[in-house]
């Protein structure tokens, strides 16, 4: 495995097992995210004293923050099944009503990248989401006469990196939105302690603060981080993970003290290097690293936004001051116009 791939948003076959059984099942046992946490345990304590399915919750916000976690979580405190689904797999209208007919009473239907259905799949979702209907049209043309079927009860549980890219009537009709940030150096520490138990790895102190800075805010990344870790501890100490240990294992990975990855050096080197610090583009900085434009803006950018590296602006993304003081480079010589709008 790649530096990258360990940073990369969607979790590999490869981790399955070892993230299920790492995920927290309660609301109790998640770690972080204390507004979401306390805002949900309202709604879900007040659904369940009316009897009612807890209102849509639309959760969005960067890969690895816990959103299938904490649908799953949500499912299991409200005490009913979880089906779990995503925008691209519903292809047609007919896949999503035989989804919608065949859940149980009060189900949780979690769909993972809601700003991918299709539009004539969102037209399904309205009434069925509002009325709990199916609106089934019989026949084309004038003859054709449409008919209502009552759905069980549900709730739907959308996940989005990509909350502008959703349309606003399906934005509208979820009951509550939460967004998802990154999690303080603290948080993450307090995951992977708890993941190592889980393991039965033994771990210090200042192993766990090691790894824990090295994983961008990022629980999916913290846990791969610690499993790339152990197997070096394993091979090439006695197990165990001290932090001279994690400081080796992970800089044989090329993740540097913040996190950064091979991938974000190239990002900012090459707007450095080949475009003056910037602007650019960000299909112009992805051809040039060959990567998909989307993976640098759903996994690579939000992490350098959130350490003040990149800055977006109309006319392209911009390296900061604060990224040249951490690669140690100093800003190429360039126009004194240019100079000012770069720092100012
Ligand atoms: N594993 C992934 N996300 C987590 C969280 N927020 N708390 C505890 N364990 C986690």
């Amino acid at each position: 495995m790649t530096a990258d791939r360990i940073i990369a948003g969607a979790p590999s076959n490869e981790d399955e097992p070892f993230e299920t059984s790492l995920r927290p099942r309660h609301l109790d046992e998640y770690i972080g995210q204390d507004k979401v946490k306390d805002n949900l345990r309202i709604g879900i304590e007040a659904a369940k004293q009316r009897g009612d399915p807890l209102d849509h919750v639309l959760l969005y916000g960067p890969p690895g923050l816990g959103k299938t976690t904490l649908a799953n979580i949500i499912a299991s405190e409200m005490g009913v099944s979880v089906r779990t689904t995503s925008g691209p797999a519903i292809e047609r209208p007919g896949d999503l009503a035989a989804i919608l007919t065949n859940l149980q009473q009060d189900d949780v239907l979690f769909i993972d990248e809601v700003h991918r259905l299709a539009r004539a799949v969102e037209e399904i979702l309205y009434p069925a989401m509002e009325d709990w209907a199916l609106d089934l049209v019989l026949g084309k043309g004038p003859g054709a006469r449409s008919m209502r079927l009552a759905l069980p009860r549900f709730t739907l549980i959308g996940a989005t990196t990509r909350y502008a890219m959703m349309s606003p009537p399906l934005r509208d009709r979820f009951g509550s939105v939460f967004r998802l940030d990154f999690y303080n150096v603290e948080a993450v520490a307090k995951i992977v302690a708890r993941s190592a138990r889980i393991l039965e790895v033994e771990l210090d102190e200042e192993g766990t603060q090691e790894i824990a800075q090295r994983s961008r805010g990022t629980p999916r990344v913290a846990n791969r981080l610690l499993k790339r870790v152990r197997d070096y501890a394993q091979v090439m100490a006695d197990g165990r993970i001290t932090v001279e240990v994690a400081h080796e294992a992970l800089s044989r990975l090329e993740i540097d003290e913040l996190g950064l990855d091979d991938v974000d050096h190239r990002v900012l080197t090459t707007i450095i290097d080949k475009f003056n610090g910037g602007p650019v583009g960000l299909d112009t900085i992805a051809a040039a690293i060959s990567e998909e434009a989307d993976t640098i803006m759903d996994v690579y950018e939000p992490y350098l936004l959130q350490l003040g590296f990149l800055q977006r602006t109309p006319r392209g993304r911009v390296v900061t001051k604060a990224a040249y003081e951490h690669l140690g480079v100093k800003p190429h010589a360039r126009a004194p116009a240019d100079q000012a709008t770069l720092f100012e």
